[in-house]
């Protein structure tokens, strides 16, 4: 499918493109350009949306009738018959030489040499000489010979060359060629002058001689090596010979550039021209060459303009060069501009290998529309595409975002015998992670280590993090299976989102599979992945693992944090045996540190949320036993201990204990405030306040906020404003929260309004702020009348406290009983101030609109909820039901 994104970036594209799908077939069936067709595509991107799928067919079969230009089959086929052979026994080279022999393939020198160009691994060309070598009626030459060195050179395979020279003698193939010829050429691409002119030393003792073909190679040689002065005396041996030529001239500049002789190079080939003598291109191309490399480019530019003017030497070469440096200099428009000119001027058409440069640099520089124009060149053009061309095509649909038409062309890559290199494979499976199509990205990426092509681990992770999101989770146990094969070790980022997935995908066994196999490896598991595999076996209630994993973690040189430990101790204590477990684990932590009050401390509150505050107790008995002496948090803690099980005479005998023995503070005092409120104590957490009030302690923030709220939900409004008074005596603000819960009970009930107009006559006069307070009570109650307009409300409550997302979804609710379309108004605006709207943002909306019997304005909040993550209330679904 076509995602959204796509469409709109590929139909620049595609206009581009200009498909002429109305016309007939035979019209379309090549794509071409049309500039007009541009400015007429783009007004009607109506259209254009909706003849996409076809047109996707469309250019994918027209691309791939240019393909079919590269057709290589036959050769294909012999370097899959070489490519197939793995073993190298006996049985397996029969049947090897079988598959060639029944090709009935007619071996020439030619096409000896065409074949070897082809092939792109050593191994395979190698077998292919060696099987072409043995066949009769054949017999390898020196270009054949010469074309092989030349591969074992360029993959370095030097001491293989070296030994295939030191088996020459014994391969009866090799007889028919010149013997020392081979040697000499040989030693000379190997990189071995020294050798070569002392077999060619012996030869000539024996009055025997080179032939032409070998001297070059050998003066070629010695250049690379820059043995200058040996250059010079082959060089003349060359002439002396008459045996100079076009060549000889060519490795001649190349010898003088090599020394960075290039004005003795310039003078050289004008020498030559003046003389009217033979000048092949390369001669001149070499020159281009080192002048651009050595940043003297308008030279350079010039000299092509002036060979060419004389008319005496092909220029195609030189033409090819320049670009080429051109656009490797970054020097891009002025090589696509030197084409143009050529191609109208002169007719100059490159080859494909020329081509592929500007392609792929275009391609780096994401020069699209330019890389498109020239594809679509190449493809009027009816230039065989190679290998290159192709990948880079493909890298092209998927940036132009059309990877559907990449897709369609890998599908049908067999017909023109593509094989992806690494890049396209790259860019084809990062662009399908990134549409959304993983598991074709899947399928790409496992026919492309069939390939024997394997991803980096940059491509690897993107993947891995797609196919995680996506809870492809066997899909991704298999990439990682056969990246461990690969000796390719995801990074521990990769490691810890699948194992995450895992644990979330209730699959926490299997992520402790694989966290097994990273300690296999010697690679420690983060942080976070311990985290999330401990979580893991809380929800599946195993809790000796989890404290395995706990223990095993501190010894990796994690420190777990007091949240981890409270969850694995919970767990715990849910087990079997809770006692037994408990102690064992705490034995363990104490033998393995010092036993310190941090530790003591986070057993005491473990237990204490697994509501065992026996346990805890005994804890906290332990600690002191040991000489460790308990500090204030191992108090509160305790104390939290008994209230979260509502053991409130035991809290309350161990607060009035430590009171007894020494003097406490407000931290104490605020624990059992706020622990008994969270019990629903509030008849003794006020007993509690008013002590501390006594005492002139000052009661903490959390102390009023939790007492207040617990007042109002039993309708204590009188002591509830008592204390917002007592609050501001201490010139403390009203926060967020003690604000929300007082506009959420006014919304309810008038009481509170009432109650607040009582108390204040009783009193004698109230504070500024309060009396704000009070007069937004009474506009939430709806007993008094303020503007409607939201700023005003929203600015009312501003000068009360600061308003948060809560705020908001009560003023929502209150818009949403009158207005929807205040409402939405509202919505927007605290969206554009930076509140995250939450769930309850979206169900008030949701419900409003449902309540007033607008369906399609509820359906398209309810879907904006759900993108957001939110699913909407019972309520609300009820509502929907109706
Ligand atoms: C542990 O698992 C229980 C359910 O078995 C769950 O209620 C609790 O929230 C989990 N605790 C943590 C910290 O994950
Ligand atoms: C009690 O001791 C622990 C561990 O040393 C420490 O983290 C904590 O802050 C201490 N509590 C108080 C109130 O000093």
């Amino acid at each position: 499918m076509l995602s959204l994104k796509h469409v709109a970036k590929s139909n620049a594209f595609l206009s581009r493109l200009a498909i002429v799908i109305s016309t007939s077939q035979s019209l379309s069936s090549s794509l071409s350009l049309y500039p007009h067709f541009y400015y007429t595509a783009s007004f009607r991107s109506n259209q254009n949306t909706h003849f996409l799928p076809a047109s996707t067919d469309f250019l994918a079969s027209s691309f791939k009738d240019w393909f079919k230009l590269h057709n290589n089959q036959l050769l294909d086929r012999i370097f899959g018959i070489l490519g197939a052979q793995v073993d190298d026994d006996l049985p397996s080279r029969r049947a090897a030489d079988l598959a060639l022999s029944q090709l009935g393939l007619r071996l020439s020198e030619s096409f000896v040499l065409e074949v070897l160009a082809y092939g792109s691994d050593v191994l395979s060309c190698l077998k292919f000489f060696d099987w072409a070598g043995r066949q009769p009626g054949f017999h390898h030459t020196r270009a054949t010979f010469y074309a092989i060195f030349k591969i074992l050179s360029k993959a370095k395979l030097m001491s293989l060359m070296l030994d295939f020279l030191h088996n020459y003698k014994t391969q009866r193939y090799f007889h028919r060629v010149r013997f020392h010829d081979t040697l000499v050429m040989g030693y000379a691409v190997a990189g071995k002058p020294d050798i070569a002119l002392q077999v060619f030393g012996r030869m000539r003792f024996q009055g025997l001689d080179l032939t032409s073909f070998a001297y070059h190679v050998l003066l070629n040689a010695l250049v690379e090596e820059s043995c200058f002065d040996s250059v010079e005396v082959i060089l003349k041996q060359i002439q002396m010979r008459g045996l100079e030529d076009g060549i000889t001239h060519s490795i001649t500049v190349k010898n003088y550039c090599k020394q960075n002789r290039l004005d003795e190079a310039e003078a050289f080939l004008r020498g030559l021209m003046s003389e009217g003598r033979e000048l092949d291109g390369h001669g001149v191309s070499r020159l281009v060459d080192a002048l651009c490399k050595s940043n003297e480019f308008e030279k350079a530019g010039k000299l092509v303009e002036e060979f060419r003017e004389s008319g005496m030497v092909p220029m195609e070469n030189a033409y090819g060069v320049w670009m080429r440096d051109l656009a490797q200099a970054g020097k891009l428009d002025g090589a696509l501009e030197f084409l143009r000119s050529k191609k109208s001027m002169e007719g100059y058409v490159p080859e494909v290998f020329r081509y592929n440069v500007l392609l792929c640099r275009l391609l780096r520089e994401n020069r699209l529309e330019e890389m498109c124009d020239l594809l679509m060149e190449m493809k009027e053009g009816q230039i065989s595409p190679d290998k290159v061309t192709m990948n880079a095509a493909l890298c092209f649909f998927c940036k132009a975002g059309m990877v559907d038409v990449a897709l369609k062309l890998y599908n049908l890559r067999f017909e023109f015998g593509l094989s992806l290199n690494s890049m396209a494979y790259n860019y084809l499976i990062n662009t399908l992670c990134g549409d959304g199509s993983i598991d074709e990205a899947y399928r790409v990426l496992k026919n492309s280590i069939d390939q024997g092509y394997f991803p980096g681990r940059k491509m690897f992770s993107v993947l891995a993090d797609a196919l995680c999101r996506e809870g492809k989770l066997d899909k991704m146990k298999e990439l990682l299976m056969v990246a461990l094969q690969r000796d390719l070790m995801p990074s521990t980022y990769t490691f810890d989102r699948f194992i995450s997935a895992l644990c979330k995908a209730r699959r926490v066994e299997d992520g402790y599979l694989i966290h097994g196999e990273l300690n296999r490896m010697n690679q420690v598991t983060t942080m976070n992945t311990y985290f999330n595999l401990i979580h893991g076996f809380n929800e599946s209630k195993r809790g000796d693992i989890a404290a395995g994993l706990l223990i095993e973690m501190q010894e990796r040189g994690h420190t777990p944090t007091r949240a981890l430990f409270r969850a694995v101790i919970r767990c715990l204590c849910d087990m079997e045996n809770p006692e037994k477990q408990f102690y064992k684990l705490l034995e363990i932590q104490l033998s393995h540190h010092e036993p310190n009050c941090e530790l003591y401390n986070f057993f005491i509150d473990g237990a204490g949320h697994a509501k065992r505050p026996e346990l805890a107790r005994e804890v906290f008995e332990m600690m002191r036993r040991s000489g460790v002496e308990p500090n204030r948090s191992s108090h509160i803690l305790m104390l939290q201990s008994y209230l979260k099980s509502e053991r409130i005479s035991d809290a309350l005998n161990f607060f009035t204990d430590l009171r007894q023995r020494r003097k406490i503070g407000g931290k104490l005092y605020n624990a059992m405030v706020v622990g008994l409120c969270k019990v629903n104590r509030v008849d003794i957490a006020l007993d509690l306040f008013r002590e501390m009030r006594d005492y002139k302690i000052v009661p903490s923030i959390e102390c009023y906020e939790f007492l207040i709220q617990l007042l109002c939900s039993s309708k204590k409004y009188d002591t509830a404003i008592n204390l917002i008074n007592d609050l501001e005596t201490f010139g403390r603000l009203v926060t967020s929260f003690i604000g929300n819960v007082l506009l959420f009970h006014s919304l309810k009930t008038q009481e509170l309004y009432e109650t607040w107009i009582r108390l204040r006559e009783v009193q004698d006069e109230s504070s500024y702020g309060t009396s704000m307070l009070g007069l937004l009570v009474g506009a939430f109650s709806g007993r008094v009348t303020v503007s409607q307009h939201i700023d005003n409300l929203e600015e009312l409550i501003e000068k009360c406290f600061p308003l948060d997302t809560y705020t908001y979804n009560l003023l929502l609710r209150r818009l949403s009983r009158r207005d929807m379309d205040l409402a939405c108004e509202l919505f927007n605006r605290m969206c554009k101030r930076g509140y995250e709207p939450n769930r309850w943002t979206y169900d008030i909306l949701v419900h409003g609109f449902l309540k007033r019997g607008k369906k399609a304005e509820a359906g398209r909040w309810l879907e904006e909820m759900l993108q957001n993550g939110f699913d909407p209330t019972e309520g609300t679904l009820h509502l929907m039901s109706i």
